[in-house]
């Protein structure tokens, strides 16, 4: 069963006055905050476990490996990757998508082309282009209409013998659009050899993700958007695929040999985690991972709509607001403007003042913002421990701060 209140008390952080008033955080989508089981295995492990992992004779330092690798395992499951080699242990989205952008680059050259989509994050459009800088590759984006719904004709004639890379995201994290991404993995396997990138920062903490259903080459996310610390992110890669690329960073752990005369590497998924891995952070993505199964999938997500669609509901009462993708298929999150008064982080300020926390301005997504013609926006994003309560307040906050703007 779904109780709100047990889930709410998982959270001891919401349990707080921020300005004088009961915190409402609404800003999940830059980052979750962490229930007390995930503070937990944090916790246990700096008091009980800590040690290097994968060099240790000792006890502590085979508990811990053996505590890591556990983790991987969930996580397999969680994305239904087909081996648990495929999971490679990241710091976040950025890093997932700056490696593959890195190990890809003696597969371009001159006048071959990447596919993004103009609803991308900055982390899935500058490591292309520093690509595209490093191998005279060029970059082609799928357009937008006033829904910020994906132009898949576009890509439709931009497919073609030239296209090396295609990489979108599942979700959008300035308006929340749910993208037809299997149907974009479709077109692109039928027409091409590309490899194929999906960005999930801001689904794996809404959907069930099937890694292998998908087909993708690749899959990244971050733990701290899914109530796992900072500092912990997950690349998914195919194994024919990884073991085809190069490594990313040199150093310890990475090796099979190392000498002089030149140095051999480690098999999957240790060739990508070179260095100390961020050991509790892994550990705890995987209590993580538990709690949301715990929660269950489906609950989350019929939650979070609920909560989705009455804030717009709500939020559209309010006259010359302007709410982006509003007619669009979206998961956990709500962008809006006041149009007329004030700029988004006027209104983030008042919010702030009652106990709101919401994100404001371009949410490194500048040029979503410039097609909306736009400086940013206010964006509402929801976790599972939201209430409709908190949205009323939301939606009052939003109320007085019009009448304080006007
Ligand atoms: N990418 C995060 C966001 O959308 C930080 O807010």
């Amino acid at each position: 069963m779904f109780d709100i209140q047990e889930i709410r008390s998982q959270f001891s952080i919401l349990d707080q006055q921020v300005n004088s008033k009961q915190l409402v955080y609404l800003d999940n989508a830059a980052t979750s905050q962490k229930p007390n089981s995930v503070l937990e295995v944090c916790h246990k492990y700096y008091t009980e476990l800590n040690a290097n992992v994968h060099r240790g004779i000792h006890t502590l330092s085979q508990l811990a490996t053996e505590e890591m690798e556990i983790s991987r395992r969930k996580i397999q499951q969680f994305i239904n990757a087909k081996y648990d080699f495929e999971v490679i242990f990241t710091k976040g989205t950025t890093e997932g998508l700056n490696l593959i952008a890195y190990i890809l680059t003696q597969k371009l050259k001159k006048d071959d082309e990447i596919i993004i989509s103009y609803l991308e994050h900055h982390s899935n459009i500058v490591p292309w282009q520093l690509l595209c800088e490093r191998t005279g590759a060029k970059l082609r984006v799928i357009p937008i209409d006033e829904n910020g719904v994906l132009q898949l004709d576009y890509l439709d004639s931009f497919l073609n013998e030239k296209t090396k890379i295609v990489s979108v995201n599942q979700v959008s994290n300035a308006l929340g659009i749910i993208n037809p991404i299997e149907e974009i993995i479709a077109k692109t396997r039928k027409n091409t050899n590309a490899y194929i990138v999906i960005d999930g920062a801001q689904s794996a903490p809404h959907f069930t993700i099937d890694v292998q259903k998908l087909d993708c080459d690749f899959f990244v996310f971050s733990g701290h958007k899914m109530y796992a610390p900072m500092g912990t992110g997950i690349l998914y890669g195919k194994q024919e695929i990884l073991e085809d690329l190069p490594p990313f960073h040199g150093g310890g752990e990475m090796i099979s040999t190392c000498s002089f005369d030149g140095t051999t590497y480690a098999g999957l998924p240790f060739k990508y985690e070179a260095g100390t891995p961020n050991v509790g952070g892994n550990i705890a993505l995987g209590a993580a991972v538990d709690f949301i199964c715990k929660v269950g999938q489906e609950n989350i997500q019929i939650h979070e709509n609920n909560l989705l669609e009455y804030a717009q509901k709500e939020l559209l009462e309010i006259e010359n607001i302007k709410i982006y993708g509003k007619k669009t298929k979206r998961t956990g999150v709500v962008s809006f403007n006041l149009e007329g008064v004030g700029i988004s982080s006027d209104v983030g300020m008042i919010l702030d003042k009652l106990g709101i926390a919401v994100r404001t301005g371009h949410h490194c997504t500048q040029p979503i913002m410039d097609y909306f013609n736009i400086a940013g926006t206010v964006r509402a994003s929801f976790a599972v421990y939201n209430t409709l309560g908190e949205i009323d307040l939301l939606v009052e906050g939003v109320k007085k701060a019009q009448r304080m703007l006007s």
